[in-house]
């Protein structure tokens, strides 16, 4: 086999890389100058890992800086992985693997505890550490059925802000309001500046709507597209996609529901990437007016220095456990943990239970219990009665989520 040679890219490989990206996701194989004008602020360097075969760009992988919320409220630096591409004719000789490997030591080197990513498939990442940390749900509302209760709350302005405002607004406005909730992340400017080209590509498509408290301060937005079918008023549809929301409490989101929900001629709002607790159906008329069609996988974790990462969260109240962790891909991380509510440190002790580090990253933001993945055998048992503690120790005030794209 042809040896895989993996190294940083210099910045003059970036465009390539980006085209390589987008043609192993089936886009158009070459991007126009101003696409690539907004996605290079993504492109960090140091940051950008090419994979090649004979010499030649045939895989890449990056990460953007970032930092995750977690449970007990640190928020830790955390890459975010994206840009993963392998040339079509280039598949399944270890590209990916030389990348996440290369990637995963640099991550190790800078000091960053997490890695964290969105999959294109499920099947790809747990072999290299990661696990499924948090999920979303897609809503839709049909607007016949979109009046709020009385009692929903109420008050505050929403008004329509144009793609250069936005440009200003979101990205103060998002870092001042998501906090509060384990998977929340950071946005860097690389971030903001392809998450808004929307609102000027395609003739501006994508619309902002910024939320203000009755003291006039924001504290909310939402990002949508209108979609229409051949709509004649009466026949046909429109419906509102809502891709992004996010509000400093319950009455902001509230508010925006409420502003989506009135848009006049929408025949329907779907919103993705929505919270699993959104109180949505509590503060409609008629709960059957909201459906959720899909529950999607949203974040995924890995533990990049498993001591460092299990010592910053928080844990419930209950006797400690120790966890036997196995990390093939990262061995440094392997070895056992007690964990209690007083923190999380390296031992030598029995284990009581064990585990996959992937697995780890599953029950790192407390979105799933240890006792439901030892149900599907991904936990290992030593002792029966670690395992109710293990449940009440992982658990999160609030279930995790993190609403961000990337
Ligand atoms: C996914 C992708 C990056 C994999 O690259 P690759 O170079 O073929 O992967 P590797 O050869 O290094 O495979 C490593 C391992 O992962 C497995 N694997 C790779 N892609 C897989 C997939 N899509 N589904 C299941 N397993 C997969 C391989 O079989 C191999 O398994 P092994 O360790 O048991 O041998 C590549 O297929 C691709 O570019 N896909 C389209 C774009 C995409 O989905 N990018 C990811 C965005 S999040």
């Amino acid at each position: 086999m042809t040896d895989v040679d993996v190294r940083p890219l210099a910045e003059s490989e970036y465009r390539p890389s980006f085209d390589l990206f987008l043609a192993s996701l089936h886009e158009p194989q070459r991007t126009g100058d101003e696409r690539w004008q907004r996605s290079s602020t993504r492109y960090e360097p140091g940051r950008v890992f090419g994979a090649f075969l004979d010499g030649e760009l045939a895989g890449t992988a990056l990460s953007m800086t970032s930092a995750l919320e977690v449970p007990g409220g640190a928020v830790l630096p955390a890459a975010a992985v994206t840009g993963v591409g392998v040339r079509a004719d280039r598949t399944r000789r270890g590209l990916l693997r030389g990348l996440m490997r290369a990637q995963l030591t640099e991550l190790r080197e800078r000091g960053e505890p997490l890695a964290v990513l969105h999959a294109s498939e499920t099947r790809i990442y747990p072999r290299f550490g990661y696990g499924l940390g948090t999920r979303s749900q897609r809503v839709q509302v049909a607007r016949t059925h979109a009046e709020l209760r009385p009692d929903a709350p109420i008050g505050g302005q929403v008004r329509l802000v144009d793609g250069p405002a936005a440009e200003k607004l979101l990205p103060e406005l998002y870092s001042r309001i998501a906090a509060g909730r384990p998977g929340l992340i950071a946005r860097g400017e690389g971030w903001w500046t392809t998450r808004l080209a929307g609102t000027v590509e395609n003739g501006g498509a994508l619309r902002v709507a910024v939320r203000s408290d009755d003291s006039g301060t924001d504290d909310g937005f939402a990002l949508w597209e209108p979609s229409k079918t051949d709509h004649h008023f009466g026949d046909g549809s429109i419906r509102i996609l809502v891709s992004d929301m996010h509000g400093a409490d319950d009455a902001a989101t509230a508010s925006l529901w409420r502003f989506l929900l009135g848009l006049d001629l929408a025949t329907s709002v779907i919103a993705v990437d929505r919270p699993l607790d959104e109180p949505l159906p509590w503060w409609l008329a008629d709960r059957r007016g909201c459906g959720v069609d899909r529950v999607d996988d949203d974040l995924w974790v890995r533990l990049v220095d498993v001591p460092a990462a299990l010592a910053a969260r928080s844990y419930g109240a209950a006797e400690p456990v120790v966890v036997e962790v196995r990390d093939p891909f990262l061995p440094q991380n392997s070895g056992r943990y007690r964990i209690g509510p007083g923190g999380a440190e390296p031992v030598a002790d029995a284990p009581q239970l064990g585990l996959d580090v992937d697995v780890l990253g599953s029950l790192y933001l407390g979105d799933v219990r240890p006792s439901t993945l030892a149900a599907a055998n991904r936990v290992e048992v030593h002792e029966p009665s670690a395992l109710a503690a293990a449940d009440r120790l992982f658990a999160a005030a609030r279930p995790p989520w993190c609403g961000t794209q990337f």
